[in-house]
């Protein structure tokens, strides 16, 4: 394959010739474009060397033998052009289709897929304008992937860090599929379960299954497979998902359980019912047959219980909590073997359980917890993929690696 990786001036710029190495090693071809910043943080001549080609700098008026214009001719030769480390400033001029130096003008020349590894401050990647230009080019198919949660250059940690060398040449090879999860499956549950006492009445809750339909259509929409195992609610199926409804915990677990194997990524949003009751009766029940009280019967915890039947996949679940956020996400994490937990309070009124918006904090086992401010649910839902996505190819990757 041939791949064009376009440098840009930033401290994670020292990677891309790490890059250079790995995409050569794995037998593909490989030439550089820096723009003018880059070359403050990496020379032309060590990617020339890694790369065994001629690097690209400014020089786009220059004729080619061919007579062609050079960044015509680059952008004809690339099979792929990955942009890494990717600046706030270089995201903006691909996103508003600026060609003011020569990587955005071959990229805007170019016909195939592009991926972008954005590397910076976390307060600089959460601005709403880097936002939403990393959205626009999403949006247009471009593979945004990362960046991640880790230590920063500039002290402290948060989301920004680029994300993991091998997880982009897994996107870099797979991208002749469309989207970053291209290939991959996610599975992901939603809404309530309703748990019958009789044949008309049920023990339920409040979910209305918004915040796993969001994320469910995120997953499709970045290329993967996308799985929904959706509770009893009315909402329409998004683009892409394939959706299998039930009713109960009992069916919800048959459903996540016949699928789970196969699943990449498994995202538990569903609320599903702690408690059925022993025995559902067969006709209504009198008032008189009911005041005794219900005898219930725990449910299984369908996520704990894929630790056992879905040791590879990725596996996260939510934690719905009205006080000790916190405390609660954390024994979550630990007591059902999840990678994260997304915890929301639910005692608020503005979000969670039926609410258009959300807001979540990101709980894993190896960063501080992550604040997703608050926003529409499926702004939530792009937030979390752009965690998830990365550390689920991460965590295929390092399968990989034991596994050969
Ligand atoms: O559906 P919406 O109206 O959009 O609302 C979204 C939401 C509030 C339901 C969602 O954001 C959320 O918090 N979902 C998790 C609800 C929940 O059941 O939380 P929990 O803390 O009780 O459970 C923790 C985790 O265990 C969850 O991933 C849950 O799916 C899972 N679980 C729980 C019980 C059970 N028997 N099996 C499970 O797998």
């Amino acid at each position: 394959m041939r791949v064009l990786l376009g440098v840009c001036g930033g401290i994670a710029a020292y990677k891309a010739a790490e890059l250079v190495r790995a995409l050569r090693g794995a037998g593909h071809e490989v030439r550089c474009a820096l723009t003018r910043s880059a070359e403050s943080f990496v020379t032309p001549l060590t990617l020339e060397v890694l790369s065994t080609e001629r690097v690209y700098r400014q020089e786009y008026l220059q004729p080619t033998e061919t007579g062609e214009e050079l960044h015509v001719e680059l952008a004809a030769w690339a099979e792929a052009i990955c942009v890494v480390p990717a600046t706030a400033h270089t995201i903006g001029r691909l996103a508003h289709g600026l060609a003011d130096d020569f990587l955005t003008t071959t990229v805007l020349a170019f016909d195939g897929p592009i991926i972008v590894a954005p590397a910076m401050h976390s307060i600089m990647w959460m601005q709403p304008a880097v936002q939403s230009n990393a959205e626009l080019l999403r949006k247009r198919g471009v593979a945004i992937v990362g960046p991640v949660i880790g230590e920063l250059a500039s002290g402290g940690s948060g989301v920004g860090r680029l994300v993991d060398l091998t997880v982009l040449l897994d996107v870099i090879e797979r991208s002749q599929g469309s989207g970053e999860l291209a290939g991959l499956t996610v599975l992901v549950t939603a809404g309530p379960t309703h748990e019958a006492i009789d044949p008309v009445r049920f023990l339920s809750n409040r979910s209305s299954g918004k915040m796993g339909f969001a994320l469910a259509a995120e997953a499709a929409r970045r290329g993967a497979r996308s799985v929904l195992v959706a509770g009893p609610v009315e909402l329409p199926t998004p683009a892409g998902v394939e959706r299998i409804d039930v009713v109960s915990a009992a069916e919800m677990h048959e459903a996540v359980e016949r699928r789970a194997a196969r699943a990449d990524l498994i995202i538990m949003v569903a609320a599903v019912g702690d408690f059925r009751v022993s025995s559902t009766a067969h006709r209504k029940l009198e008032k008189s047959e009911l005041s005794g009280g219900l005898s219930l019967q725990q449910t299984p915890d369908i996520l704990k219980g894929l630790a056992e039947s879905a040791p590879g996949a990725l596996r996260v679940g939510f934690a719905a909590e009205t006080e000790n956020l916190e405390a609660g996400a954390c024994r979550k994490l630990e007591q059902k073997d999840a990678a994260f937990i997304i915890a929301n309070d639910v005692s608020r009124s503005d979000i969670g359980f039926g609410q258009n918006e959300n807001e979540v904090l990101v709980f894993s086992r190896d960063a501080e917890p992550q604040l997703i401010p608050k926003a529409s649910k499926d702004a939530i839902a792009r937030s979390l993929f752009d965690i998830l996505g990365p550390a689920v190819l991460a965590h295929g990757a390092a399968l990989s690696r034991v596994a050969s």
